[in-house]
């Protein structure tokens, strides 16, 4: 077999055959199909796209490039969930805790932050003490004591997708949906987990830019994750504008635990509901009904803000942030914009609330490698609300005056004010299974 006649296949749109991909895959991993070939590749697919049928095959040939986990001594149905990502996105740390308050089970891998979006992992870190390596035994034991469990992903999962993503980063090749289907299937179907909720974003602070576009990645990776024999699902869904109020590592956090107090209700509440009746609909706890009205119990009752204290608690955080917010790390500096007129706000614009946020020292960069937890934003208004002249719209976070008031000027940009309001988008587009 000759790598050059199967970038030739490919560019042609022939089919690969499983043995032909599987070739690709682990010379590819082993060192022995040199970067240059595998970027053609990655760029013929790029072009010319797989069919499901290939796209299955290279997801399960990129898990087996290394280390899969038995999620098997937590001894019940687990459950993962998978977001595409966005801007202000937290529903992992709502959801996990919602779920395992019910009687579900969640072990989940989660990554850092890349480019303007956030990781889950960094948000955890925030808190004092909070530990995301652990030792996988200890991962097992936690999902199977408290429910739930984030830890970093560790050992040697999916080194294949590891590679290509590097090269696809450097090849202009990341905007491949097959490609960031194998990607990110092969790494949900190396955890293990029996049942695997997508939340597939659309918007211009996602990957893909239109609800079509994100409605033809999830069928995919439905497809990939039903052929590896697991259950699978997708919620398709907005991420026009940032998802909730909060951006940036504590900030995040604090939105998490005030919405699991109760004292908190929005976009990001709905869709974390919509997301957690889902899992548990998988892991066989009731139809969709009972499951919602169970999530929702979760959190009136407490007993959702319980388990995400007791899953800080035994991953060695401080729990008693659930109760003093101000345990979690401040920003030096902040500073309030002001609506500069009246109206309704019609967008905003999330990657340009990312891009501020990464200028605040919230993410990380090339030149800033280290992230500054308190730093972010906090939106005080949001799509669809009326505003006034000199009402406070948005406060900003960082180490000084002079990055806040850089972040400033253009989250002002940011945001669109109309006289009159936009046409409203559900924030769940579609529930695929
Ligand atoms: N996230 C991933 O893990 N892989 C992709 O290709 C895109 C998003």
């Amino acid at each position: 077999m000759q790598t050059y006649d199967l970038i030739q296949k490919t560019r042609r749109m022939e089919p690969l055959s499983p043995d032909e991909i599987t070739f690709l895959v682990e010379g590819f991993t082993k060192g022995e199909i040199p970067d240059y070939m595998m970027s053609a590749w990655l760029m013929a697919v790029c072009c010319q796209g797989l069919t499901p049928e290939e796209t299955a095959v290279l997801t399960a040939a990129m898990r087996d490039s290394g280390d899969c986990l038995d999620l098997s001594p937590v001894g019940a149905f687990t459950t993962d969930k998978h977001s595409t990502g966005g801007i202000g996105d937290k529903t992992t740390l709502l959801v996990a805790p919602i779920v395992a308050a019910c009687g579900g089970f969640v072990p989940k891998m989660s990554g850092r932050g890349l480019g303007f979006t956030g990781g889950t992992i960094d948000k955890l870190e925030s808190i004092p003490g909070f530990s995301t390596s652990l030792p996988i035994e200890r991962f097992l034991e936690i999902t199977k004591t408290v429910g739930c469990c984030v830890i970093a992903q560790s050992g040697d999962l999916t080194p294949a997708d590891k590679k290509m993503y590097a090269l696809r980063n450097l090849t202009a090749t990341v905007d491949s949906i097959p490609l960031i289907c194998a990607s990110i299937m092969s790494k949900k179907l190396a955890l293990g987990a029996d049942g695997i909720l997508l939340d597939v974003k659309y918007g211009s602070g996602a990957f893909m830019k239109t609800p079509e576009d994100a409605e033809i990645l999830a069928r995919l990776m439905i497809s990939a994750g039903k052929a590896a024999g697991k259950s699978c699902r997708a919620l398709i869904t907005d991420m026009n504008a940032p998802l909730g109020t909060a951006v940036g590592n504590a900030l995040e956090v604090t939105e998490v635990i005030r919405m699991l107090r109760g004292e908190l209700r929005n976009s990001l509440t709905e869709l974390a509901t919509a997301l957690a009746a889902q899992m548990l609909v998988m892991a066989d706890m009731g139809n969709i009904v009972e499951c919602r009205k169970k999530a929702e119990d979760a959190v009136s009752s407490g007993a959702a803000l319980e388990k995400f204290a007791a899953m800080i608690e035994a991953q060695g955080g401080d729990a008693h942030v659930c109760e003093t917010i101000g345990l979690l790390p401040q920003a030096a500096c902040s500073l309030t914009v002001k609506a500069a007129r009246r109206g309704f706000i019609t967008a905003i614009q999330s990657e340009e609330v990312g891009l501020a946020c990464l200028d605040l020292g919230a993410g990380r960069t090339a030149a800033q490698p280290e992230i500054d937890p308190g730093a972010g934003v906090v939106l005080h208004r949001t799509v669809g609300d009326f505003i006034s002249a000199g009402d406070p719209l948005l406060t900003v976070y960082g180490k000084n005056q002079t990055v806040c008031e850089t972040a400033a000027v253009r989250l002002q940009n940011a945001v669109e004010l109309k006289d009159a309001p936009a046409a409203e988008h559900p924030m769940i587009y579609k529930i695929m299974d």
